[in-house]
């Protein structure tokens, strides 16, 4: 199936990223949220993003004004009828997800594919919702999406191989490379990820190394473009503590507990940069 037209469920940091990916890589792209104040932020944080590459060269006037044209915003769930792909991007909470999935299946034509950015969750029990598990998988982007360069596909035991193909030529036309996982909480990024993450709050708890040691010492030590905290604040404490809970909850591995600091965090509020307020002011 050709792609065409791509429906992205979610305007918040993450669908607004893949919303603009789409629209910028020539793909006909509409983004849904629940209410018109969320909508319009993700969609100013989109065009936000194209007058800065403007500014920067990296665009042309007319490709901004092509990508506005290409981009379109709504509340309504029903204007995905004609999208020939939707990836789901909203909250991290598998009832949502369902319900989302169960939707979708039944406004979508047969051939579309239903993907996930989920980062944890189970991919499989999403396709079980629907009559269509073979055309739905998991396409997992990184934040920020527009920029960072990986896409993990997540294979189902019931998605077909003809669909990771098709996925692969889409992730490929939006500039990305994809990798290839099977679906187990935490894929290949955050199984590796998160544990690092976790230690370096455990290391704060314990008093071994100040906030800022911790960063300046992964940054130039490792060379990573930022330390522990900074990527903390920046992917979200609460998005961190749902991918460690669900890792955890499939392995009952130590290593995936999330320390009762990230817990604590994320109940006051304290969600890293979307929140003004994480491991740093913002
Ligand atoms: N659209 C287009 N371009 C964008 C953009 C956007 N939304 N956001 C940033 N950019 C561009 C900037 O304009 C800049 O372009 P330039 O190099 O031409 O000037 C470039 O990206 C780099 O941005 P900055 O100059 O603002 O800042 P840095 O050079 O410090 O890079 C960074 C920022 C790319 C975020 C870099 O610090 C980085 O790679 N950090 C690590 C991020 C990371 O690890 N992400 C993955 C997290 S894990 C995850 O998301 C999974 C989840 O499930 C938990």
């Amino acid at each position: 199936m050709t792609v065409h037209k791509v429906g992205v469920v979610g305007a918040g940091l993450m669908g607004s990223g893949i919303a603009q990916t789409c629209a910028q890589s020539g793909y006909e792209t509409i983004v849904r949220e629940i209410n018109q104040p969320l909508l319009d932020k993700g969609i100013e944080r989109i065009h936000g993003a194209w007058d800065t590459m403007a500014n920067k060269r990296k665009l042309t006037p007319e490709q901004v004004t092509e990508n506005h044209a290409r981009l379109r915003g709504t509340l309504d769930l029903e204007d995905f009828a004609d999208c020939d792909l939707v990836i789901e991007a909203v909250i991290e909470n598998m009832e949502e997800k369902i319900r989302l999935f169960t939707a979708l299946d039944r406004l979508l034509k047969p051939g579309a594919f239903i993907l996930s950015n989920t980062s944890s969750l189970n991919v499989t029990q999403m396709g079980a919702v629907t009559k269509r598990a073979d055309k739905i998988c998991g396409l997992h982007f990184f934040n920020p999406a527009p920029v960072m360069r990986l896409v993990e596909i997540v294979q189902t035991i019931s998605t077909a191989p003809q669909t990771v193909e098709e996925i692969k030529q889409f992730a490929i036309s939006l500039g990305k490379t994809p990798v290839l996982a099977k679906d187990t909480a935490g894929f290949i990024v955050n199984f590796l990820l998160i544990p690092y993450l976790i230690a370096a709050i455990r290391m704060l708890e314990n008093g071994m190394a100040s906030r800022d040691d911790i960063d300046t010492a992964m940054k130039l030590g490792c060379g990573y473009p930022m330390g522990p905290f900074t990527l903390l604040d920046y992917v979200g404490l609460d998005t961190t503590l749902w991918a460690a809970e669900a890792i955890y909850e499939e392995f009952k591995d130590p290593l995936y507990a999330p320390p009762p600091l990230l817990r604590r965090m994320v109940l006051s509020g304290m969600t890293g940069r979307k929140s003004g307020r994480g491991f740093y002011d913002y």
